[in-house]
């Protein structure tokens, strides 16, 4: 898989070595860091990173962004070797970014009620070359986690509450659990079963980004922007 990106700072993502743009016909050198389009358009040539797959990557339903994947990496802390349970794949988005960090030594188990989701998450994870770090289990996950001590769980599902029992049974001393809701409602009902199970820490946020332009004319915030995406509970076993 290569990464094209034109002259305006437009990403293509191809496996092909002869691409078609509306800039031309683009053949892709092995090892080349620019070509040159037939009608003369330069385009730079990239290894993908996860972030450009993730631009990129066919969706089945909604992901997590950026900004919310971020604050949960660094909440919990993940890192190499970690066990993660997720739960549901839908497009792997939170499950290949996990995996990112966990591999080479971790595993990220992520469940999943709907094959054809499943089939869509599973084309994303090879693309992105994480498939020995994700496992992906066709499983409700309300009816119980089969991993033990593990690390972290991610919830992103409409009714977590039903799974906290699970997470606290699965998760090692030390663990922390995420559960990722549009709804507030969703997030109350999430901690007052958190409470119920004994976990501790318990906090819930929301996590704003606003671009800045900067230009010759001035600097602003962008007036386009992401508004809400989902609160983000957070909590742990100790
Ligand atoms: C919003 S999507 C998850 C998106 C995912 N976090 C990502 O970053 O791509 C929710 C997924 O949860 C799945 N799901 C819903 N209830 C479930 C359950 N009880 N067990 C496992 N998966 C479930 C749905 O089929 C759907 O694919």
């Amino acid at each position: 898989m290569k990464l094209l990106i034109d002259e305006k700072d437009r990403k293509y993502l191809t496996d092909r070595e002869e691409f078609h743009t509306g800039l031309g016909v683009v053949k892709i050198v092995e090892n080349a860091q620019k070509v040159t389009s037939h009608l003369g358009h330069d385009f730079s040539v990239l290894k993908p990173r996860l972030i450009d797959l993730y631009e990129k990557l066919p969706r089945s339903g909604s992901v997590l962004l950026k900004r919310d994947i971020g604050f949960i990496l660094a909440y919990t802390s993940v890192g190499t070797g970690d066990i993660v349970v997720d739960a549901g794949t839908g497009s792997a988005c939170l499950a290949m970014f996990l995996a990112n960090i966990v591999q080479p030594t971790g595993k990220v188990f992520t469940y999943e009620i709907r094959e054809k989701f499943a089939e869509i998450a599973r084309k994303n994870i090879e693309n992105a070359g994480l498939q020995e770090f994700i496992e992906i289990k066709m499983k409700d996950i309300t009816q119980g986690i089969d991993e033990e001590e593990v690390d972290l769980v991610t919830l992103d599902l409409p009714e977590p509450w039903l799974v906290v029992q699970h997470a606290y049974k699965a998760l090692k001393h030390g663990g922390f659990i995420m559960s990722y809701s549009p709804y507030i409602e969703q997030a109350k009902k999430t901690v007052d079963s958190l409470k119920e199970a004994s976990f501790r820490g318990i906090k819930t946020y929301e996590v704003f980004e606003r671009e800045m332009e900067i230009s010759n004319k001035g600097v602003r915030p962008s007036t386009r922007m992401y508004g809400h995406s989902a609160y983000l509970t957070f909590a742990r076993k100790y």
